[in-house]
């Protein structure tokens, strides 16, 4: 599914390099269905940023079969809910395209506050926060989760 729906690029070299690093959370990996088959999937990477623990979404991908038909944003808002619920981390980090994100929620950071282990459009780099400061004051490496 990933391996159609994105092409090679160094921009996501940077996300697979922290997806390795600090590995995919598996029960926050969700696979939309429509009738039985697979059509779209999304993982998330926790991590901390300042010390704040969070996650990273992404991959998110549709099935070119079954785009448009509101996949994509289920997943991203319901693997987000999940997340939150769990209560233990504050923040949902991606990097993608504010016109699709942003009318979900996430939010444009403060241009260059995150630091990424390799190149990155700080443009294109979003938090959802239930505390809606987030956004704009997250500051620091991606680092590994903070255990409690
Ligand atoms: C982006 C992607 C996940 C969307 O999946 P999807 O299941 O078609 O999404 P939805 O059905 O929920 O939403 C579709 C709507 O979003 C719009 N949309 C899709 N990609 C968009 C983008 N990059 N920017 C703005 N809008 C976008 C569509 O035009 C469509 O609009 P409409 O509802 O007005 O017709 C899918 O196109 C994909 O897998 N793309 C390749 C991988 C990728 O770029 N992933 C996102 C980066 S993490």
């Amino acid at each position: 599914m990933q391996a159609i729906a994105f092409g090679p690029g160094r921009f996501a070299k940077t996300a697979y390099r922290i997806r390795e690093r600090f590995n995919i959370d598996e029960s926050l990996s969700l696979i939309a269905e429509v009738e039985g088959q697979s059509c779209g999937s999304v993982w998330m990477t926790p991590i901390s940023i300042g010390g704040i623990n969070g996650w990273m979404l992404g991959p998110l991908a549709t099935h070119p079969n079954f785009r448009k038909l509101g996949a994509g944003k289920l997943l991203a808002r319901e693997v987000t809910k999940r997340a939150l619920a769990r209560g233990d981390g504050e923040f949902v980090m991606l990097v993608g395209d504010r016109d699709y994100y942003c009318p979900l929620g996430w939010e444009p950071t403060t241009l260059g506050n995150i630091a990424f282990p390799g190149p990155v459009d700080p443009t294109r780099v979003l938090v959802y926060g239930e505390d809606k400061s987030l956004a704009e004051t997250l500051t620091g490496a991606i680092a590994a989760w903070v255990q409690g």
